[in-house]
């Protein structure tokens, strides 16, 4: 039976160590499906289709990952995809109180399934898609945190702003 990993998160918007992530997934498993949180309660920068995109351009040398997204509860979804495993980033100590939690509801919920925790290369241990934007809208270079597509429409979606901001 072919193992199926599903990567869930926001990407709002992926960031390298999202892409390192789904890289290491990717050699592990017969097929990655990493899901965009279509969650309306969340202020996002980017719409659903807009994260859809960036990650479809972001990782296209990858054969067997898929881009989708998802809406309600994620063991749910899994469930619909014949998914065994999730997929979590692991990057600081800090990170593992809401992960632990999140792992062991999930678990419950859906006792076949398993958490795999990854941890991404170090450069990239303290990145967030949020602090990226901040420092984005206030005017650093962020070429080196988010795979070029993302980062064009980052910029094109702060220019927007700023354009509206002045009128
Ligand atoms: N590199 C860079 N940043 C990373 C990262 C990595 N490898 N891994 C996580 N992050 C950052 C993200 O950029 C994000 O930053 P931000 O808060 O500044 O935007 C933050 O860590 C959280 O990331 P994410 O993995 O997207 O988690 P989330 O909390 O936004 O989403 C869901 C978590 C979608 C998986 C969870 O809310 C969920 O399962 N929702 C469905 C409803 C459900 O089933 N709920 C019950 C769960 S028990």
């Amino acid at each position: 039976m072919s193992k199926i990993a599903v990567y869930p998160g926001s990407f709002d918007p992926v960031t390298n160590g999202h892409v390192d992530i789904i890289r290491r997934t990717s050699r592990l498993f017969d097929r990655v499906i990493v899901a965009v949180s279509n969650n309306a309660a969340k202020n996002h920068t980017f719409s659903v289709n807009e994260r859809i995109q960036m990650l479809v351009h972001s990782t296209p040398r990858l054969g067997n990952v898929s881009i989708d997204s998802f809406s309600g509860l994620l063991v749910d979804y899994l469930h619909s995809k014949k998914a065994q495993v999730l997929i979590r980033g692991l990057r600081v100590v800090s990170d593992m109180d809401y992960e632990f939690q999140m792992a062991s509801i999930n678990r419950q919920l859906y006792p076949k399934m398993e958490t795999v925790f990854l941890m991404p290369d170090e450069r990239y241990t303290y990145l967030s898609s949020s602090i990226i934007k901040e420092v984005a809208r206030l005017g650093a270079q962020i070429k080196s945190f988010l795979p070029p597509p993302a980062c064009r429409m980052l910029y094109s979606r702060l220019k927007q702003r700023n354009r509206k901001e002045e009128s």
